[in-house]
């Protein structure tokens, strides 16, 4: 399946790059809480949820909120489970404080 986003500033498609690599990296690892920083229009994210129907929150930053919004569209199947942030990632620990949340399994970056 294509995954399109939008870029930051032009609002031109964005395909995630390296999905089944990403997942890779997750194999086997039991995920609960996950944290994705650049979370896009959510081509990685549900590729990831798919892949792992054990994750029971997952944070979603992302600066642009032209991208949270399509997002949320591309994630409403998952929708109990996420949560979306406007921020930078760089403010992740004050993130995960407001929710109360004290570690994650799973992080992701690109
Ligand atoms: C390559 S795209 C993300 C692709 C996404 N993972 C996907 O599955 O489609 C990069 C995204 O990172 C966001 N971004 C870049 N720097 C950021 C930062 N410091 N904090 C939060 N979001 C950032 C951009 O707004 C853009 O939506």
């Amino acid at each position: 399946m294509k995954r399109t986003s939008p870029s930051s500033n032009n609002k031109r498609p964005h395909t995630p790059i390296m999905v089944d690599e990403v997942l890779k990296g997750f194999d086997g690892v039991e995920l609960k809480v996950f944290y994705e920083g650049t979370l896009g229009a959510g081509g990685h994210a549900s590729a990831i949820l798919e892949a792992h129907p054990e994750i029971e929150r997952y944070i979603g930053c992302d600066k642009d909120p032209d991208a949270l919004e399509i997002a949320e569209e591309v994630l409403s199947p998952w929708k109990e489970k996420i949560e979306l942030v406007q921020g930078n990632f760089a403010d992740l620990d004050l993130q995960l404080q407001e929710r109360g949340i004290e570690q994650v399994n799973g992080f992701f970056l690109t």
